[in-house]
């Protein structure tokens, strides 16, 4: 089974002051809050069981926001995340939470386009429910990112925030893991900026061979500076009329 986690921890400080009272994740996404993107993305996959992790000022703001889950037809769980120590940090939370399942783990702050191309990964991996799959999009300004060196159909190395990126092609909030993840962050130090890295997780699956990727169809942006949050806005504006036109 296919568990899911949302990352919504972190201080935001890049956004302040919106964020000064708020969680980032809690602000407007043109018609939702931002939380929603991730949450409607992991349901897209067919998650049903998926996991909250935030920082404790706004703990009780998630759950009165989004409750059991009842409502998007799914159970939601909540944890803390006591500082801000990183995305890996953020996944070894979820291990009691995932027991023997595999997990899908979503940035609190990614919006995609195009669901569809998702929902087919997570059905691909439930057949063969082995290693790691990342998502990467060609983005103009690769060095705010993971970044992937991809040879052929492999990657063969990711890093993080490169001064001299070796490709466009950044690894976006969102990835599928097997249940060895949670063996790999146990090995992780936390890197120069104090934070277990998420990018360090990935490279251990890409040392074992075990990485799988797909490119991004359809527009993707995070949503963590003041340029990207309007980028963000304007996606699901975007996203809400092609829905709207859909179903007259
Ligand atoms: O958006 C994709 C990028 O996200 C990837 O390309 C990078 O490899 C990855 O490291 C990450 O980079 P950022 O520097 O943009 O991550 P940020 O610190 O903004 O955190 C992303 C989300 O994760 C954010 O919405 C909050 C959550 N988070 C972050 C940290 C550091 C937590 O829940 N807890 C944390 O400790």
């Amino acid at each position: 089974m296919l568990k899911g986690l949302i990352c919504a921890g972190g201080h935001g400080t890049r956004l302040m002051p919106l964020t000064k009272v708020t969680n980032k994740h809690l602000l407007p996404v043109y018609n939702k809050p931002m939380i929603y993107y991730p949450l409607e993305t992991l349901i897209a996959a067919g998650v049903k069981d998926i996991l909250i992790v935030s920082g404790k000022e706004h703990a009780g703001d998630f759950l009165n926001l989004l409750g059991s889950g009842k409502s998007f037809g799914v159970k939601l769980s909540y944890e803390l995340q006591e500082e801000a120590g990183g995305i890996a940090q953020v996944v070894g939370l979820a291990e009691a939470f995932t027991g023997n399942c595999n997990l899908m783990v979503a940035l609190g702050d990614n919006i995609f386009e195009d669901l569809e191309s998702i929902k087919k990964a997570a059905e691909d991996f439930r057949h063969n429910p082995a290693g790691a799959k990342i998502f990467l999009k060609e983005v103009p300004d690769p060095e705010r990112f993971g970044v992937a060196e991809v040879k052929g159909n492999a990657i063969v190395n990711i890093i993080e925030k490169p001064t001299n990126p070796k490709s466009n092609l950044c690894v976006t909030g969102l990835y599928i893991y097997d249940n060895s993840v949670f063996n790999k962050i146990k090995t992780l130090k936390p890197s120069g900026r104090g934070e277990l890295e998420i990018t360090d997780v990935n490279n251990a699956y890409v040392s074992e061979g075990s990485m799988l990727y797909q490119q991004v169809k359809g527009d993707w942006t995070d949503a963590g500076t003041f340029d990207t949050l309007l980028r963000a806005n304007i996606i699901a504006a975007k996203k809400f009329a092609n829905n709207s036109n859909a179903s007259h």
